[in-house]
């Protein structure tokens, strides 16, 4: 049988092959984006109860009408605009889900999509394999800030969509009230969309404020922000999220919704629609994380690598060029082996593997592992 590959490009993610590296040689795994702790155990109740109930069969192909409600409330609170929960959230799958059913639904073959990296993973598959063209922007190392004369010098006509991330994987970092306004301007003058990736919203640290596309009003009008349940309530496995744009663009969003999952695992969204009732399930994710970072940071201090504390998200970069002459993925081999800590070469997140020696560590993991793996890592 002769099968033509539609990602010739597209190997195993570089997070299974480095899960499985510290699975076989026993290391500590600061690689992988998941928590190594339980989801709340009220959720765990709610998704229970919510079963017993009999919530077990297929939800409204756009979700649970009382979670995309308690949605466009949260939305209200938090940053003063109105979503219509009716026309414009829908519930999917994951971020990943949403993700893709965007750039599935919105682009067409030829058109250019600006994509600044390094950058998550599944943009990029995405983008091949509806036939789009990705334009690329690196950010600047090392405080990973977008330089917006090199992403003006970019945008044309042709450009149709415009990705962004934050806070930011891997970097941590934060877009900034000016980025925010620069982007709104070229959002106007270029007439593209924006796909907003926003799956960290609750995880900014020491007082920042998450700058969320549905802040501004020109790009509110043209932006499709994608979230996450499980990156921000320890529960990666439930593969659940949610995407809020206008009316039209949820509309076109929908068509190609209903044909890849139609609709989302139906207990949780009841589970999650009582749960988001209490603020304090989200507001407190910002100390709870800060306090993770600094618990690493601290483990750290004696080391050798180079380190700007993570502004969001929950992962570190550390710059290892003091320490070693290696390639990033060659090092982090090297930290699983001989040093018992896995970590993600950067150059990764990068289509022509990029590569300023930084490694990538999550920090959703208890304390103790933190400082066992902080130990590791100061004794290079
Ligand atoms: C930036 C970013 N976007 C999206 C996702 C995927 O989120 P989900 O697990 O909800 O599909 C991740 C997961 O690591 C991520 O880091």
């Amino acid at each position: 049988m002769h099968t033509t590959s539609k990602l010739p490009n597209t190997g195993t993610s570089i997070f299974a092959v480095m899960s499985k590296l510290a699975n076989e040689v026993g290391a500590i795994n600061l690689a992988q984006g998941f928590p190594d702790f339980s989801p709340s155990t009220t959720l765990m109740r709610l998704v229970n109860e919510a079963m017993v109930e009999g919530h077990n069969q297929y939800a409204p192909m756009p979700g649970v009408p009382a979670l995309r409600r308690c949605l466009s409330d949260k939305i209200s609170r938090l940053y003063n605009v109105t979503c219509d929960p009716d026309s414009e959230i829908t519930i999917t799958a994951g971020a990943t889900q949403a993700l893709y059913t965007a750039i599935t639904a919105l682009i067409k073959k030829g058109d250019e999509i600006l994509v600044i990296e390094p950058c998550y993973d599944s943009y990029l598959p995405a983008i091949e394999l509806n036939g789009g063209i990705p334009v690329f922007v690196k950010l600047r190392a090392p405080r990973f800030e977008i330089d917006w004369d090199e992403i003006e010098s970019k945008l044309s006509s042709r450009t149709s969509m415009f990705i962004m991330n934050t806070p930011h994987n891997p970097t941590g970092a934060l877009w900034t009230a000016s980025d925010m306004a620069q982007l709104s301007r070229l959002a106007e003058k270029y007439d593209f969309i924006v796909l907003s990736d926003e799956v960290y919203e609750h995880l900014v640290f020491e007082g920042a404020n998450h700058e969320t596309a549905l802040k501004y009003p020109a790009l509110k009008k043209r932006s499709l922000v994608c979230f996450s349940f499980g990156k921000v309530f320890h529960n990666t496995g439930w593969k659940m999220g949610y995407c809020v744009a206008p009316e039209k663009l949820t509309a076109e969003f929908r068509k190609v919704h209903q044909f890849l999952v139609f609709s989302c695992n139906t207990p949780v969204q009841h589970a999650l629609a009582n749960f988001l009732d209490d603020p304090n399930e989200y507001l407190s994710l910002n100390n709870f994380f800060e306090n993770k970072r600094d618990v690493l940071l601290e483990s750290l201090v004696d080391s050798k690598f180079d380190i700007i504390p993570t502004a969001g998200t929950y992962f570190q970069l550390l710059n290892y060029s003091s320490i070693s002459d290696l390639d990033d993925m060659s090092f982090c081999e090297r930290l699983a082996r001989e040093h018992g800590v896995a970590a993600i070469p950067i150059s990764y997140f990068y289509h022509d593997r990029h590569d300023d020696r930084f490694i990538r560590l999550c920090f959703a993991k208890s304390d103790q592992t933190l400082r066992e793996a902080g130990k590791l890592l100061s004794n290079l």
